[in-house]
């Protein structure tokens, strides 16, 4: 049986029994926010997590100063993340926003997947995002599993790639709608025959229906991104699986990803009233919140060796984040309404 790339991606990992529905993300890599996950998820709510809960404890932080950037005098404020997995990041932020701002606090969880067992109550867990959200939207590596088509230029122009589920197998398809190639023209205009680009308008989509539903605030896309003019001749696509990168076999048995033309979401933002954007790094982005990996004094250590040893495993978490040969080389898409 033969599928385009985003139907076979569609059904392994959302189909039934999906990757994604009967797998924990975190089993299978890491993200900036399960690095340590196994620090702060299912942590009571209100625990203090501590400077060596790990690298979801301190892009928490980072969360949490950008929330309260947004935070009025008073009134409900919320903090939804879209593609949440096991829900880490929302423990982690709630764990450490001081009491006066918990309390205004709404906090939701959208995933497709089940939600877990252990998340605390006060976390709701919705399959979309909720109307009218006033605050923050937070969606850390979720656009790169929206599902999307992989076409390959020939010499009478872009084809649709098709895939075999069972093995990976390609062949070529037909040509691809009027939309995407419009796409393609304005988002990523292939070189010689063979070249391959991964349509992105399903996320431009994804994108723009979460923007749609902020009434105030600001929602943050972090993501592996790339940009028109150094786009990836021959794509992106990879499948990750028990912590390893495997071959992308849409059979359900990994996680298929790609990459995400940011640029291209955030006009897509902007078409539907995003009214600020800023795209940057995930480095410059946590370094302006306080994110610096900045070693503590060795002179803690004569008067405080156990907390300069917290001081010095934190300041290593921070690195790992805003490591501008790995994480820190994200993308950090912001936008907001008002
Ligand atoms: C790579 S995981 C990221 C998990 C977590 N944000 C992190 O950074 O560790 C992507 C998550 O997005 C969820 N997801 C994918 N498409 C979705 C959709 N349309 N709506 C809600 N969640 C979705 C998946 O189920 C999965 O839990």
């Amino acid at each position: 049986m033969w599928l385009t790339w985003r139907a076979a991606t569609q059904r392994a990992l959302y189909g039934e029994n999906g990757f994604y529905l009967r797998e924990r993300p975190s089993a299978h890599f890491r993200t900036s926010v399960s690095a340590a996950v196994g620090a702060t998820a299912g942590a009571p709510v209100g625990a203090a997590v501590s400077a060596t809960a790990g690298t979801s404890a301190v892009l928490a932080g980072a969360v949490l100063r950008e929330l309260a950037e947004l935070a009025g005098p008073s009134g409900p404020l919320d903090l939804v993340d879209v593609g949440a997995g096991e829900g880490a990041l929302a423990v982690g932020v709630l764990a450490l926003a001081p009491q006066e701002l918990r309390s205004r606090l709404r906090v939701t969880c959208v995933d497709v997947a089940p939600r877990p067992p252990d998340l605390p109550e006060e976390i709701g867990w919705e399959p979309v995002v909720p109307e009218g959200v006033e605050g923050l939207v937070i969606a850390n590596e979720w656009l790169d599993n929206v599902p999307l088509d992989v076409v390959e230029q020939t010499s009478d122009g872009p084809r649709l790639v098709m895939v075999d589920p069972s093995d990976g197998a390609e062949q070529l398809g037909d040509t691809p709608e009027e939309a995407d190639l419009a796409w393609l023209d304005r988002w990523w205009p292939l070189g010689p025959v063979g070249e391959r680009a991964e349509i992105g308008r399903p996320r431009d989509e994804a994108w723009a229906s979460v923007i749609v539903r902020l009434a105030r605030g600001r929602a943050v896309a972090v993501d592996y991104a790339h940009r028109l003019g150094a786009r990836p001749p021959y794509g992106s696509l990879a499948g990750y699986r028990g912590g390893a990168a495997v071959a992308p076999v849409p059979d359900g048995s990994c996680d298929i990803t790609a990459h995400v033309a940011l640029d291209a979401c955030a006009a897509a933002g902007e078409g539907v009233g995003a009214v600020t954007t800023t795209l940057t790094t995930q480095r410059e982005a946590l370094r302006a919140l306080g994110v610096t990996g900045a070693r503590p004094s060795l002179d803690l250590a004569g008067w405080d060796p156990v907390g300069y040893l917290r001081a010095l495993s934190r300041a290593s978490l921070e690195a790992e984040l805003i490591d501008p040969h790995g994480l820190g080389a994200f993308g950090w898409l912001r936008q907001s309404r008002s």
